[in-house]
Parts: structure tokens; C-alpha cells; sequence
């Protein structure tokens, strides 16, 4: 069983969209599949068209302490569709840190959750909230690799800097190894600033990139109001086929997970040393004033992509283009 986190602190990157769309890519491809909310925003269960309120236990009943252990994930899920479950989330799960407060190995519920599953998944995917607080934490203790949906923002990487910092926490006081992986979302690659970020996530992540990338694409938006995966609300999509690449290149590296830790910890403060000289670099000229919107969560990133005037000002974008036209077909 591979288990999964999808994390960034930044809001609005591309987390909820990638563990809905990477589920159902695995799911399709004949691999059993458990996706758990772990968000009180409860987006990846929405997304999947299960009404929160409409459920009388969620995840949160499987970690608190107050129910004392008496409830098992599998006494939360939910059918999605065939090989995908989902443990859906609600709002309750924002007590769960109050809960939590002095318990001893509150680090390690979720972790303790998942092994007791008596179910057989190939995959266990973690839809983490754009924090770093203790749910984070949970998701990370429990996970073996962890996918870092990286938009094209400072901010992002911002993010990345952070968890980085607490996978590296984590192996030094829990002594657990959490593999980091960037995945590109939100990818335009007409615009000189996509360019330039995803050149610098190549540089800091190394091999720890996926090769596949997610592009920008209004399909994907569309998909959460209709309740769907995105394959199954329309297979052409080309943010479809960026999902099936991923899913893919995710199962490609089932034979290559064996990593030694000492290799994460060499990586993961690489990534650390690298992300931070590059925000170093550029503070003077980051795209903040432009982006503050970035600091929200939800649909921040979206809102917050500079308009293409704004862009050529601070000079992201290139001459030619200046005239950059819409970078998603699809969109109407
Ligand atoms: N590749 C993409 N192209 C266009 N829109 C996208 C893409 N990926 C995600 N979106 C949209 O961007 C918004 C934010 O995405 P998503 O909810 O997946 O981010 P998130 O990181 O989970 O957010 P949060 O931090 O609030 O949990 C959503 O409206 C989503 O539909
Ligand atoms: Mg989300």
C-alpha cells in the first residue's frame, strides 16, 4: 500500500484537484484507491459530490480522542465509484486540534487509523488543508511520499520551503521518511514567468519532479461544480490527459519508492537550501504586490494570476508576449 500525502500551506495550488483527479486516474487504471479528506474546507468531498452535512460521521470522528478510538475509517467511507473510496471531512475537523491539546501521540492518529484498515488499497491519498498545523502533521507522520502541487508563484515555493522544513522535522523527532515530489499546476507555458518558476523547480527539486505537468485548464474548475473526476465529466480535456500522464508516472515509480533515508534527508535539505536562496534572490522583484490574494485559501491562486498588464509592468511577461492570448482553449 503507498500512501500518499498532497500538501503545500499555500492555498489555492492545486491539492484538492490533484488528489480528486489522481484517485480516479489510479482508480481507473485497476488500482484500489481510498482518498481522505483531511481538510475542514471538506473540498475533495464536495468535489465528489458527498453533502458533509448530510453524513453523520466523518473523518474527524476517526481521530478524536472523544469517541475514544471506537471509530474506523471504514466505518466513514464512502463509495465514489469503482476502486475509489473516499473518508470524506467536514467542518467538525477544524475542533480536532483543540481535541487533541495535551494528548500524548496526537501526531500519529491518522497514521494509527490507516493501519488499522482491514481493507486491501493499492493507494492511499491524503488531501492535506493550506496549513502546517497539526492535520498536516497527521497526513506527513502517515504518508511515505508526499506530491507538492507547485502553481506558478513564489508563494508556492514559499510553501514548499515550509513543509520541506517540517518533513525534515519529522525524520529527525519521529524518525519517519517522507519522500518529497514537485508536481507543476496551473502550467501557461506562454508566459515568461512560468518559464522562469518552472526552470527553478527543475533546479531545486531535481529528479524529485514529476515530469508531467499540469496545465491550465477551465475544465477542471468546471469538474467540482458538477461533483465529478474530471475523466469522468470529459475525457478530453486536456486537463484529463495531464492527470492520466501523472497517473502513470505515479505507478512507474512503485519500483523506484525504496529510497534510503539517508537520500531524503539529503534531498529534502537541498530543497530547502535551494528554495530559500531563490526567494532570497528575488524578493526585491517578487510579484507580491501584484498577488496578495495568494495569501488566501481556496481559490486564492486562481484569483490572484496577474492580469497580462500587470504582468508586462513588472516584467514577467515578454514582448511577444504582450499579446498573449488566452492560454486554455477550452475556456470559453
Ligand atoms: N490546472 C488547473 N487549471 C485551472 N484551474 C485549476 C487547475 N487546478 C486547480 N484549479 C482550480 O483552482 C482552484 C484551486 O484549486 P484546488 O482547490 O485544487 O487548490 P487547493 O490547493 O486544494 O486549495 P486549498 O489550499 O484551499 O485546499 C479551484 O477552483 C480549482 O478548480
Ligand atoms: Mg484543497
Amino acid at each position: 500500500m503507498r500512501i500518499i500525502s498532497v500538501a503545500n500551506q499555500k492555498g489555492g495550488c492545486g491539492k484538492t484537484t490533484t488528489a480528486i483527479s489522481l484517485s480516479s486516474s489510479l482508480a481507473l487504471r485497476g488500482k484500489k484507491v481510498l482518498l481522505i479528506d483531511c481538510d475542514p474546507q471538506a473540498h475533495a468531498t464536495i468535489g465528489l459530490n458527498v453533502s458533509p452535512s448530510e453524513l453523520e460521521k466523518n473523518i474527524y470522528h476517526v481521530l478524536t480522542p472523544k469517541e475514544s478510538g471506537t471509530v474506523g475509517i471504514e466505518d466513514v467511507v464512502q463509495y465514489v465509484k469503482e476502486n475509489f473510496d473516499l473518508a470524506p471531512s467536514s467542518v467538525i475537523l477544524s475542533a480536532l486540534e483543540q481535541d487533541l491539546a495535551g494528548t500524548q501521540g496526537r501526531e500519529n492518529r491518522l497514521k494509527d487509523a490507516i493501519q488499522a484498515l482491514q481493507t486491501a488499497y493499492d493507494y492511499v491519498l491524503i488531501d492535506c488543508p493550506p496549513s502546517v498545523g497539526l492535520l498536516c502533521i497527521n497526513a506527513l507522520r502517515a504518508c511515505d511520499e508526499v506530491i507538492i502541487p507547485i502553481d506558478m508563484s513564489l508563494f508556492s515555493l514559499r510553501g514548499v520551503a515550509k513543509l520541506v522544513e517540517i518533513i525534515l522535522l519529522i525524520q529527525e523527532k519521529l524518525d519517519h521518511e517522507v519522500r518529497p515530489r514537485a508536481l507543476i499546476t496551473m502550467y501557461d507555458h506562454r508566459t515568461r514567468y512560468s518559464k522562469q518558476v518552472l526552470a527553478k523547480v527543475k533546479e531545486t527539486f531535481g529528479a524529485n519532479v514529476f515530469e508531467s505537468a499540469i496545465r491550465y485548464n477551465i475544465r477542471l474548475r468546471e469538474t467540482v461544480d458538477h461533483g465529478l473526476p474530471i475523466g469522468d465529466y470529459d475525457k478530453h480535456a486536456i486537463g484529463y490527459k495531464d492527470y492520466e500522464k501523472l497517473a502513470e508516472e505515479v505507478i512507474r515509480a512503485e519500483e523506484e519508492i525504496h529510497i534510503p533515508g539517508q537520500r531524503i534527508v539529503e534531498t529534502a535539505l537541498g530543497i530547502l537550501q535551494n528554495t530559500e536562496e531563490y526567494i532570497d534572490s528575488v524578493k526585491e522583484s517578487e510579484p507580491e504586490e501584484v498577488c496578495t490574494s495568494h495569501l488566501g485559501a481556496g481559490d486564492g491562486a486562481y484569483q490572484c494570476a496577474p492580469s497580462v498588464q500587470e504582468a508586462v509592468a513588472e516584467g514577467f511577461l515578454t514582448e511577444t508576449d504582450e499579446h498573449w492570448s488566452d492560454p486554455d482553449p477550452e475556456r470559453e
